[in-house]
């Protein structure tokens, strides 16, 4: 890859950094990790040290009371009935949107439409905006660090569809090189990318690419799944037509995730799946959609896991997003040094070395101990960190690995837990190294 030119950093190209002139207030771990149950817990006899919320994060007991009342008080279907208590269940539902709307600068509510998953937010808009605007002789650009929620719906369309699929490419420290972005973009009509990847970790340019799209006449999907539970994030900042992420990994529950896009361009978008709750008026020979953003969410809605969205989004918003953003930057600068110092050349962490640069997520290399040994000795000592190809192949491919190891933290993790990593490591060296 020697000929291949670091995008770098570059102006313009970091995400949002905590306000410059008055630092965010610093995050009481000690404090919110008492929020979490789960945290108390310990396995195979040791403290629990879960470093693994890329995958999925904990849950704080804000949000799993917010679950348990609204099933012991409310619960009934949503936009259906008229009795009170279906009422109530309707408006915590859309109150549940209305935050997620306003946590990432929505102009209304209706912008966010709620799906299963961010991957079924993406499929949405490869099978609804996609299938009506792409075809024989356009081009879609994805990129080499891309998750496979990203790539395969693409794949499935271009299959049918007839498009070409073009890449991106990264550097060796993880940046995308972005020197020949505007030659790639001729012909695209669609650049689908990872606001921040789940195995590098590097905080992708969205906005300096969304600029570049634009100006070539394609619209941008941002998959954020691993920037809206870390990051400040404005759509507008962004600059993207689409953003998708899912609530799972912003504390939230399983079983919902959100798609994003500006009321016009999902008005003109035909629905995606289809059943009750999306019609207006349904006929022997045909049917009309309800408006949006109801016309994607076919079926009874996850309304249970958006009201545990919606406490969840108060209880990021309680923290404060910079100063959740400061604190990951603080604590995987303090992994990315403390594992360097401890492990030297037998520890490789993939991705940009300037914490500023990624989010919470470091993946490494041990030697040469497979990542699923190494993630079950460190189970031994109570550590969860994600051993895999992380859904990203192609990535894998890239970086020459088969998988990763990957730790990954979040507002509940502390210096205390990487110490504890960097010890587990060096168990597992002197047992498997
Ligand atoms: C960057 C990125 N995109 C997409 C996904 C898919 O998330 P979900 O399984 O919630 O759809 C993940 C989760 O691992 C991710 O990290």
């Amino acid at each position: 890859m020697a000929e291949l030119t670091a995008a770098g950093p570059g102006p313009g190209a970091r995400p949002p950094q905590p306000d410059a002139p008055g630092t965010p207030p610093a995050l009481d771990v000690a404090t919110v990790s008492k929020d979490f149950p789960i945290l108390e817990r310990r396995v195979n006899g040791h403290r629990l040290v879960y470093l693994d919320s890329a995958s999925s994060s904990q849950k704080p007991r804000a949000v799993l009371e917010a679950m348990d009342n609204y099933y012991e008080t409310t619960h009934a279907n949503v936009h259906r009935g008229v009795y009170t208590i279906a009422e109530e269940a309707t408006a915590l539902f859309e109150e549940a949107r209305a935050k997620v709307a306003r946590f990432i600068g929505a102009a209304e509510p209706g912008e966010v439409v709620f799906a299963k998953n961010v991957t079924e937010a993406i499929n949405l808009v490869s099978q609804s905006w996609g299938r009506r605007h792409l075809g024989q002789g356009d081009a879609v650009l994805l990129t080499h660090m891309e998750h496979h929620a990203n790539i395969v719906p693409c794949h499935i369309l271009a299959a049918e569809r007839g498009f070409e699929v073009r890449w991106l490419p990264i550097t060796d420290d993880g940046y995308l090189v972005l020197d020949d972005l505007d030659r790639l973009l001729d012909g695209v009509k669609l650049v689908a990318v990872t606001a921040i990847s789940n195995v590098l970790g590097t905080a992708n340019p969205v906005a300096r690419i969304a600029a570049a799209a634009h100006a070539a006449g394609a619209l941008v999907l941002a998959d954020a799944a691993q920037h809206v539970p870390h990051l400040p994030t404005r759509v507008e900042d962004l600059g993207c037509d689409f953003l998708g992420f899912t609530g799972h990994k912003m504390l939230g529950p399983t079983g919902i995730g959100c798609l994003w896009a500006r009321r016009r361009l999902l008005e003109e978008m035909p629905p995606f799946l289809g059943g009750g709750e999306m019609i207006r008026d349904v006929r022997l020979d045909g049917f009309e959609p309800t408006e949006v953003p109801w016309k994607f969410e076919a079926g009874t809605s996850p309304i249970a896991e958006a009201v545990g969205l919606g406490a969840a989004v108060d209880y990021l918003e309680a923290l404060g997003m910079d100063a959740v953003r400061a604190h990951e930057i603080e604590l995987t600068g303090y992994a990315m040094r403390v594992l360097r110092e401890r492990h030297g050349d037998a520890i490789q962490i993939h991705g940009p070395a300037d914490p500023h640069d990624r989010g919470g997520v470091i993946s490494f290399c041990y030697k040469d101990i497979h990542p699923h040994d190494l993630s079950q000795v460190l189970d031994q000592s109570g550590v969860c960190v994600r051993a895999s190809h992380h859904c990203a192949k192609p990535l894998m491919r890239r970086l020459g690995v088969g998988a990763t190891a990957r730790a990954s933290v979040y507002v509940y993790n502390d210096e205390s837990d990487i110490d504890v990593l960097s010890e587990a490591l060096a168990e597992a060296d002197a047992l498997l190294g």
